[in-house]
């Protein structure tokens, strides 16, 4: 198994032989991805085995109400609302899962999420899990649920940006 980098999905890539094991985020990768891409709605990043797609991620940019917020993190913070990227779907094909796929594709959104950070400004990096499972996914990375919506998991930035230069 030779695997690349995280790269973004292009026309070329065939999206139709991925399977996670989750009809949903697979239908997503094949009916919408690429047309999104096109009208830059959300970026999506494959790593490849050969040319079929190992894993993919997708990126978008969002906000959410303060309250939605770690308390913790809230308390210094300014009111409403909160910019923040956010982690739309990500998926490992099945003949992947278990071999650090999953855990190369959340450091990349992570360092991705960082840059925009620098720009821009967006404090948190947000992740919607779609079972159980994905929140236990997002959890062992340092995600933790949002105060309103149990499928959101969020990452504050600061945390993942070491200290300040
Ligand atoms: C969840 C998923 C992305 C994991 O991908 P993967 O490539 O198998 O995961 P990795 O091998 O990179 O695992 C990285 C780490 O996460 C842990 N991990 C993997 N799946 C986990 C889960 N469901 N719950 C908790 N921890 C999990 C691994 O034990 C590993 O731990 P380590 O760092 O101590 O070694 C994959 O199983 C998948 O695509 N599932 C279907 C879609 C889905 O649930 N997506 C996520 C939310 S939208």
């Amino acid at each position: 198994m030779s695997l690349t980098k995280p790269s973004a999905l292009t026309e070329n890539h065939d999206t139709v032989a991925f399977g996670c094991g989750d009809p949903a985020v697979d239908s997503w990768l094949r009916h919408h991805a690429k047309d999104h891409q096109q009208e830059r709605i959300t970026n999506t990043f494959v790593i490849l085995d050969g040319s079929t797609i190992a894993g993919f991620y997708c990126l978008a940019t969002g906000a959410i109400e303060r309250v939605s917020t770690p308390s913790r993190w809230r308390s210094r913070r300014p009111a409403d609302p909160v910019p923040l990227m956010l982690l739309g779907r990500l998926a490992v094909d099945v003949r992947h899962q278990g071999r650090g796929v999953g855990a190369r594709l959340v450091r990349d959104a992570t360092m991705r999420a960082l840059t925009v950070r620098r720009m821009v400004g967006t404090p948190l990096l947000g992740a919607h899990a779609v079972a159980p499972a994905g929140q236990a996914f997002y959890r062992h990375f340092g995600f933790r649920p949002s105060a309103v919506d149990p499928w959101l998991t969020l990452l504050p930035l600061q945390n993942a940006a070491g200290p300040p230069a």
